[in-house]
């Protein structure tokens, strides 16, 4: 039976790291207000000459020679991110560019801290139809050069951290459906009547006679706006609930499964979402605390993490949920 499987993973982060006592400088926040609130610690910020795609490459290129390919191998590149090089094209056509691969298909996608989600499953729908072997998810985000820095941005600001994770997705024959590594499955979310409670409203055409302005600008429509208590309620029961719907895809259950990945937004949430299924702490792995949330980028660059820290190894049954902006919530079970 034809399926998809994760063959590489890699991951990058900017060298340079801002821990919470650097944020003091910046704005009125404390080190014991963002620990105590979300268990961040540190997060990396990228240079001012670093894009996008930049981070997206070193990740990238680490996962193809992890999973023991060439990069002609490629044959389709999704990149989810919301922290683009340019509003348009995608960054993934930079990310093409710099990797030197022309003619392949490239998607951006949009889906906020649920992206890689949305395109681990769309990279194995791919793969299952049989054109495409080996593609290539990157997850990357520059969210630094996004962010108000001054007090008034301070509730988003503190949050998000820079970093890239890349997996590549490929093509796997199983004939033992319980131990061969393969994905599973994966269940998609949205819910588009909360999209105005974590976005950032500019550049957009839904604002006035243009899409960028010095008005949008004065107004701080540039930066994000978030309602951190409907988003937190809603993180939790949707993580939580959509892992349960995926054990029950497939017949499993919770003890069946080895490492659990969920996007890293805040340590409160994950504790939640861990104490509502009664995981064992240990096989909850979380990066939160030293790169904060790094939207798209969040759950490749974790499993890199686990993998080179030996706790996520070949033949273990992983389930990982995603909840961001939109509202979008999706969760995925697949063996490595
Ligand atoms: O991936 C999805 C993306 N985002 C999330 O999942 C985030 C979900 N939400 C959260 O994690 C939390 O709601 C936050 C960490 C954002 C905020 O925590 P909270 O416990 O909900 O705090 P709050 O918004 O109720 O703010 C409490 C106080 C406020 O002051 P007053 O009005 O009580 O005087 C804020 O102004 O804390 C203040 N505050 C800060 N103080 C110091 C907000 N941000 C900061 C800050 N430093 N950075």
């Amino acid at each position: 039976m034809r399926r998809s499987k994760i063959t590489g993973m890699g991951s990058y982060v900017p060298p340079r790291v801002v821990a919470n006592i650097d944020l003091e400088k910046l704005m009125d926040t404390s080190d014991e207000w963002i620990t105590q609130r979300t268990g961040i610690k540190t997060r990396h910020w990228a240079s001012d000459d670093v894009g996008n795609s930049d981070l997206g490459l070193e990740a990238s290129n680490i996962a193809i020679e992890n999973a023991g390919i060439k990069k002609e191998d490629i044959d389709m590149i999704i990149y989810a991110t919301i922290s683009g090089d340019y509003d348009f094209p995608g960054t993934g056509c930079f990310l093409q560019a710099k990797m030197e691969l022309p003619d392949i298909p490239i998607f951006d996608i949009k889906q906020q801290c649920t992206g890689f989600i949305y395109a681990l499953s769309m990279a194995d729908m791919y793969v299952r139809q049989g054109d495409f072997k080996n593609i290539l998810i990157v997850g990357a985000e520059l969210q630094s050069k996004a962010l108000d820095k001054s007090t008034k941005g301070r509730d988003i600001s503190v949050l998000f951290g820079d970093g890239a994770g890349a997996v590549v997705v490929s093509a796997t024959d199983i004939n033992d459906e319980k131990n061969d590594p393969y994905i599973y499955s994966t269940h998609l979310h949205t819910n588009g009547q909360f999209a105005d409670k974590l976005c950032c409203p500019a550049p957009g055409t839904a604002l006035g006679p243009e899409r960028m302005s010095q008005t949008l600008i004065d107004k701080g429509l540039h930066f994000p706006v978030m309602h951190g208590k409907v988003v937190f309620v809603h993180a939790v029961k949707k993580m939580t609930e959509t892992i349960c719907e995926c054990l029950s895809a497939n017949n499993l259950k919770m003890e069946d499964i080895d490492m659990f990945f969920f996007h890293q937004a805040n340590m409160r949430i994950n504790d939640a979402v861990g104490e509502k299924l009664e995981i064992p702490a240990e096989k909850i792995f979380n990066t939160v605390q030293k790169y904060g949330n790094t939207t798209a980028a969040t759950i490749p660059l974790g499993m890199h993490d686990a993998m080179k820290e030996g706790k996520l190894k070949e033949g273990m049954l992983v389930a990982t949920a995603a909840f961001g902006g939109g509202f979008t919530w999706g969760s995925a079970i697949f063996r490595l």
